[in-house]
């Protein structure tokens, strides 16, 4: 999650994501990245924007991106540790609210507090799809409609919506594991990785990524 040395922050990033935000009048917003980690959204919108606010509630990942602003000279960005599923946004006073990998009901309904109209709230979510193949859906996935719902509920009219997709297909079960070997650890503890082993030794060969990407605008 955190950039290495040398990586630029944006690495990992989605390009279509990176053009919603850079459509909006950036260098005129406080830009509020809820769920920053190391701060990789807040560093790279930071150049760009008036001013960047990154929250999340990991002391030690604040920590790093705080490092990595002050190495870049960035004086526009600032890191807080806080809930963003608890805490209000009001105090950040952001134009725009986005999250990249941390989405949940919670946090679209905080922003749609928060937003004035025409305030654009986007976010990278899981989609349903991600891993189907452990047959388990992870608890920040949405699919089409439950995200369209829920924006609708917070006050929000979709801008965009679509879903980023890559399919893996493999040959051998061997192909298969050795395609997840970096999320066994995770996967052992969250029951993923004996469902995946499962469906490959009975003749499935695929792993799927898909993740929602979102612009949506408070009505
Ligand atoms: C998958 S990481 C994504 C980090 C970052 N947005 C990025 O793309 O590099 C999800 C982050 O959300 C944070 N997070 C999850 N729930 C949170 C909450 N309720 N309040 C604050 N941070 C939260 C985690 O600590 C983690 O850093």
């Amino acid at each position: 999650m955190a950039p290495s040395q040398g990586e630029h922050p944006a690495e990992g990033l989605s390009p279509a994501f990176l053009e919603l935000l850079e459509a909006e009048p950036l260098g005129e917003q406080t830009v509020l990245d809820v769920g920053t980690g190391a701060g990789r959204l807040a560093l790279t919108l930071a150049p760009r924007a008036r001013a960047v606010v990154g929250v999340d509630r990991e002391a030690r990942l604040i920590d790093e991106a705080r490092k990595s602003a002050a190495a870049a000279g960035l004086k526009n960005v600032r890191f807080v540790v806080g809930d963003v599923e608890v805490e209000e946004y009001a105090p950040f006073k952001p134009d725009m609210v986005v999250a990249h990998l941390c989405m949940s009901d919670a946090i679209a309904e905080r922003a749609g507090r928060v937003l004035k109209p025409g305030g654009v709230f986007a976010f990278v979510a899981f989609h349903n799809d991600q891993w189907k193949e452990t047959g388990r859906p992870s608890r920040f996935a949405y699919g089409e409609v439950g995200a369209k719902r829920l924006l609708r509920k917070c006050g929000f009219a979709v801008d965009t919506l679509t879903v980023e997709r890559e399919v893996a297909q493999f040959e051998t079960v061997e192909q298969g594991l050795a395609a997840a070997v970096a999320l066994r650890e995770k996967w052992k503890q969250d029951g993923r990785w004996f469902r995946y082993v499962k469906f490959l030794e009975e003749g499935g060969r695929t792993l799927t990524r898909a993740r929602l990407v979102v612009k949506a605008r408070k009505a």
